[in-house]
C-alpha cells in the first residue's frame, strides 16, 4: 500500500510496477515504473487517472484506504493508453454508480479497447469544461497528442494542482516517497530524459502548444501530478523548462558518438573521434556501442546534447542495422538541429554509408558537417582526418 495524502483534498494512490522489464515491450526500466492515479477527496469523490490491469487490486485497496466503505462518484480519464486505463472495466464492475469522465475520443477508445463497458456512465467532457465536485471543481483542458489524441489535463483549482497525465514523467518506480522534495533529483531528472525522449519525443510540437496553452489559461501551480515518477512541487520551474526545452529539440553542449562495430575497426575509429572531441574542448562526450546500448539510452543522450557523430560499417551493401535503427527513431521522433558528423567503414565497397546515412539526415534536415571514410582499418591519413573532424564539429557545439 502506497497512499500518501498530499494536501487537504488530494491522496496519492498509484502503484510501482516492478515486474514489467520493458515498458510498451520495448523501453528498459531496470528500476520499475509507477502507474500514477490520485484521489480528490471532497462530497463526491473523484479518483484520477486509473493503472495497468494486474495492479487493480492494489489500486482499489488504496481507494477504501482513503475512502472506507464509501465509492468514488468519478474517474477522470486524463489519457487512455491501457498503463492507466486498464483497470478501468474492473473499477466500473467493483464500483457500480462509478460514472467515467472523458472527451469525445476518449469515448472512442473506450468503445474499442473496452467494449463491456456501458457508455451511458460516461460524462462527455470539452475543453474548459468543468464538473463540481461538491465544495471543489474540476477544469479539462484538451492537450491532443501529448501523448494520444485523446490526451487531456485535470485542473484541480482549489489547490493549484495540475494532474497533467504522461507530461512530466519520468520511468522509475517511487521508493516510498512521492513529491519531489522528498527524494534524489538527479536519477528521476535524467529518468525524464528517458521517458521524454523514447515516448513523446515525436510529439515535440504538441508538448509546445500544450504548455502555451496551460500558460496562458493564467492557472497558477502549486503541484503537478503526473501518471509515472514524482509529484512535482519544488521543481514546477524546473521540469517546466525541461519540457518545453525538450520539445524544441534544444540541447546541452556535448557529443553523442554512436557507433556500431563488428570485429573493433569502426569502434577504434569511434573511440579516437570521441577523445579528440575531448581534447578540443567538449565536456560532455557520449560514446554508445550500438550492439551493446540499448537504443532508449542512446535516444536520451541525443535528446539531452547538442552533437552527433555516427560511426558504421557497411553492412551488405547497407548500413550496420542497428546503425539504421538508430537514424530511423531519430527520423520517427523529428529530431532537430543537430551537429552531425559521420564516420562510415568499408573493406570493399566506398561510398555507401555516406549514401544511406543522406538519406536519413535529409530527411532531417541535419547538415553533416564532415565525413571520413575508412577503408578496413585505422591508418594515419584516418587519424588525421578523425581530428580534423573531431575539431569541426567540437567548434560547432560549443558556440
Ligand atoms: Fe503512461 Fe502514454 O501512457
Amino acid at each position: 500500500m502506497n497512499v500518501r495524502q498530499l494536501s487537504k483534498h488530494i491522496y496519492y494512490l498509484g502503484v510501482n510496477d516492478m515486474r514489467t522489464h520493458r515498458f510498451e515491450g520495448l523501453w528498459p526500466i531496470p528500476k520499475g515504473v509507477s502507474y500514477n492515479s490520485y484521489l480528490i477527496n471532497d462530497d463526491k469523490p473523484a479518483v484520477i487517472d486509473a493503472v495497468e490491469i494486474g495492479f487493480c487490486k492494489d489500486l482499489i485497496d488504496n481507494m477504501h484506504d482513503v475512502l472506507g466503505n464509501k465509492s468514488p462518484e468519478y474517474l477522470i480519464i486524463n489519457h487512455m493508453e491501457p498503463d492507466h486505463s486498464g483497470s478501468i472495466p474492473v473499477l466500473m464492475d467493483v464500483f457500480p454508480n462509478l460514472k467515467i469522465v472523458g472527451n469525445k475520443q476518449t469515448a472512442e477508445m473506450i468503445k474499442g479497447f473496452y467494449s463491456s463497458i456501458d457508455m451511458s456512465r460516461m460524462v462527455i467532457v470539452g475543453d474548459g469544461d468543468e464538473i463540481s465536485l461538491g465544495k471543489t471543481n474540476l477544469r479539462f483542458v484538451l492537450t491532443p497528442m501529448v501523448h494520444w489524441p485523446e490526451t487531456m489535463m485535470t485542473y484541480f483549482e482549489e489547490e493549484a494542482t495540475l494532474f497533467s497525465g504522461d507530461a512530466f514523467g519520468t520511468f522509475g518506480a517511487i521508493n516510498g516517497m512521492v513529491v519531489d522534495n522528498e527524494i534524489d533529483l538527479n536519477y528521476y531528472i535524467d529518468e525524464m530524459y528517458r521517458y521524454y525522449s523514447n515516448i513523446v519525443g515525436k510529439y515535440g510540437r504538441f508538448v509546445q502548444r500544450a504548455l502555451e496553452k496551460v500558460k496562458s489559461s493564467g492557472i497558477s501551480l502549486s503541484r503537478i501530478c503526473t501518471t509515472h515518477g514524482p509529484v512535482w512541487e519544488k521543481e514546477i520551474g524546473r521540469v517546466v523548462e525541461l519540457y518545453d526545452k525538450l520539445s524544441r529539440y534544444e540541447a546541452s553542449q556535448g557529443v553523442v558518438v554512436a557507433y556500431g562495430s563488428m570485429y573493433g575497426n569502426t569502434a577504434e575509429a569511434a573511440n579516437a573521434i570521441a577523445s579528440e572531441l575531448a581534447d578540443n574542448g567538449v565536456k560532455e562526450v557520449r560514446v554508445h556501442d550500438l550492439s551493446a546500448s540499448n537504443l532508449s539510452y542512446v535516444l536520451s543522450d541525443i535528446f539531452k546534447f547538442n552533437g552527433l557523430i555516427i560511426a558504421s560499417p557497411t553492412y551488405s551493401m547497407d548500413l550496420f542495422p542497428p546503425v539504421e535503427a538508430l537514424m530511423k527513431a531519430l527520423v520517427t521522433r523529428e529530431v532537430k538541429h543537430r551537429t552531425f558528423g559521420v564516420l562510415g567503414s568499408y573493406t570493399w565497397a566506398p561510398g555507401i554509408i555516406l549514401k544511406k546515412i543522406s538519406h536519413y539526415s535529409d530527411l532531417l534536415g541535419w547538415n553533416i558537417e564532415g565525413y571520413v571514410e575508412m577503408k578496413q582499418a585505422m591508418k594515419a591519413s584516418t587519424l588525421k582526418e578523425i581530428k580534423s573532424l573531431a575539431a569541426k564539429v567540437a567548434s560547432e557545439v560549443l558556440k
